[in-house]
């Protein structure tokens, strides 16, 4: 089976890394993938919003399954126009994806199918979003309609930063056109977890737990970022957590697609905010979560492959999926500056001394070559990741590989996976 793989940051490393595991795969490329799949697949110099290239090297070289990872060709329609072309492709229509697409879409359908979230209001008007703000009271979040690279949601602590980020959105100075329409929402507490389930529309197969840093700065301290790392299992998903999380959120908004004319097949992301036993949903995602995509796929036993295959089939009917019993950490390190303006074309050191077992892999994400020699090339430049029998061996074993890794202004977190050891 010829398999191409959509992207070129961690998370498409790490589906190429599991990918090529498959005694099913005869050959496998990415696109534009980075110097980490390069020494697992074929690389292709198309970029991810260049469907029409993506679909003619994928006709012309009979692709057997195509699968996507990031958001963006997933809300430019690459589904679509792979399956009217016969196509085998896995992910989201466009249909589906708006469900990340339009964080007022996706809102509004929590709020219509009875699925728990922050109480919110929608805004193009800077006066009501102001008069919102002011009746609400601060903290509040305010949130880009649209896609952001993760970084249109603004946590305001009081309503003047609220007012101004607002401003700032809908004036389309800070995230164009993305911006031009904001979420604002009762700002949560508690401890957050990224619940991942693969879907047909129908069959629903939850992944294994897991939880993302989001905060740039140990703590949870600082700006958010995309995720500085993640690991699995999260013990705040509890069993109790996890039904509720599949009959309040996942089972509702899997129907509640369909229903709207928008069935939804691939992975589909819920965020979650645990707090006291209830959950809220802070997010829907339509792929797999990055850096959360690395630990989840270090400890998926079975084969990926006849499950990716099955969703674009649509008939789950028959999968499952096995899980190792060990955890799994995954560190990122960073660009200096990032998730601002960050640092490019710095030469990485000690990647050959990293990995020690087979436990141990680095994923790359924002690596280059240069004349043969690997640089940074992006905020997140690695995912060092870990399996262990405990989270806490694979925290050691992920940080043994980090301490390896240098380059001039790295930074990364030094307390991933901290909040599972706290744990009672
Ligand atoms: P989102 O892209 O909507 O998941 O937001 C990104 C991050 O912002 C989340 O992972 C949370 O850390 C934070 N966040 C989003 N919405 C809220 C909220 N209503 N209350 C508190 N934190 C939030
Ligand atoms: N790590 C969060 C995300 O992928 O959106």
């Amino acid at each position: 089976m010829k398999i191409l793989v959509v992207g070129g940051g961690g998370r498409e490393h790490a589906l190429v890394w599991k990918i090529a595991q498959s005694p099913l795969v005869t050959k496998l490329y990415c696109a534009p993938g980075n110097p980490g799949t390069s020494a697992l697949a074929e690389n292709l110099p198309i970029a991810v919003d260049q469907l029409d290239k993506l679909l003619a090297f994928a006709f012309e070289n009979k692709i057997d399954l195509t699968v996507v990872g990031p958001e963006q060709p997933l809300s430019l329609g690459i589904v679509d126009l792979f399956e009217a072309h016969g196509l085998k492709v896995f992910g989201p229509s466009q249909k589906a994806a708006f469900i990340e697409g339009s964080k007022a879409f996706s809102k509004d359908l929590m709020k219509k199918y009875n699925v728990p979230t922050a109480a919110y209001g929608v805004f193009t008007r800077q006066s009501e979003a102001e008069a919102f703000i002011r009746e609400t009271g601060a903290p509040i979040v305010v949130k880009a309609d649209g896609l952001a690279a993760g970084k249109g949601v603004i946590i305001a602590q009081t309503c003047e930063d609220a007012i101004e980020a607002v401003h700032e959105m809908l004036s389309g100075n800070a995230f164009g056109s993305a911006g031009s329409r904001v979420v604002i929402e009762e700002f949560l507490t508690g401890e957050e977890a990224s619940f991942l389930v693969i879907t047909d529309g129908n069959k629903v197969i939850p992944l294994a737990s897991a939880q993302d840093h989001k905060a740039i700065f140990d703590g949870d301290l600082g700006p958010n970022t995309g995720g500085m790392g993640a690991y699995s299992p999260a013990p705040v998903v509890t069993q109790d957590i996890h039904e509720k999380a599949m009959l309040q959120v996942i089972s509702p908004t899997v129907a509640g697609m369909a229903a709207e004319g928008r069935a939804y097949r691939g992975v589909l992301y819920a965020g979650l905010m645990v707090k006291n036993g209830e959950i809220k949903t802070l997010e829907f995602n339509a792929r797999f979560g990055d850096p959360e995509c690395q630990p989840l796929l270090m400890r998926m036993k079975s084969d990926i492959v006849p499950v990716l295959m099955a969703v674009a089939n649509g008939d789950l009917a028959d999968s499952g999926i096995e899980w190792h019993d060990k955890a799994a950490v995954c560190v990122v390190m960073a660009s200096e500056g990032y998730p601002a303006d960050y640092r490019k074309g710095d030469e990485i050191s000690g990647l050959d001394q990293a990995v020690q077992s087979d436990d141990q892999y680095v994923f790359h994400a924002g690596t280059a070559l240069k004349d043969g020699i690997c640089v940074t090339n992006g905020g997140r430049v690695l995912g060092v990741t870990a399996l262990g029998v405990s989270v806490k061996d694979a925290i050691s074993a992920a940080y043994q590989s980090v301490s390896k890794i240098s380059w001039q202004g790295v930074q990364y977190r030094k307390d991933i996976g901290k909040k599972a050891l706290e744990r009672p």
